[in-house]
């Protein structure tokens, strides 16, 4: 069985929403400790709170472009509450899968999603619950 599915290969090949916005709404950027790689995500967001725009920088191996492509296509249109709610267990399967080595790649795309939108609401004095950016939990980017 091939390493990466086609989806994931079609995203890695073929990036979208590749680049940045100027005077983006909110920008979140995380990096992983143990690989060293870094996401940022650029959004742009209407006085409705949709996500009418969203672009990636993404320093990273294949399942981290593939990750961060796939998440600003799903989230691209979005209600900024949405976007919120977008874990990588969800974009793991939207890409039809990951090798478990690469699962932490994808948690990237969703930190990074949640640190733009974080980034969003302290601009703008948004109330939110602490608790919906808690720090990740997740096995694989845990540093020892
Ligand atoms: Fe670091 Fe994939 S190996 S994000």
């Amino acid at each position: 069985m091939a390493l990466y599915s086609e989806k994931v290969m079609d995203h890695f090949i073929n990036p979208r929403n590749v680049g940045q916005i100027e005077n983006a709404d909110g920008v979140g950027e995380v990096g992983n400790a143990r690989c060293g790689d870094i996401m940022k995500i650029f959004l742009k967001i209407n006085k409705d709170g949709i996500i009418e725009d969203v672009k990636f920088n993404t320093f990273g191996c294949a399942s981290a472009i593939a990750s961060s492509s796939m998440a600003t296509e799903m989230i691209k249109g979005q209600p900024v509450s949405k976007a919120l709610e977008l874990t990588n267990k969800a974009v793991v399967e939207a890409l039809d899968g990951l090798p478990a080595i690469k699962i932490h790649c994808s948690v990237l795309a969703e930190e990074a999603v949640k640190a733009a939108v974080k980034d969003y609401y302290d601009k703008n004095s948004i109330e939110y619950d602490k608790e919906l950016f808690k720090e990740n939990s997740c096995e694989h980017c845990n540093i020892e």
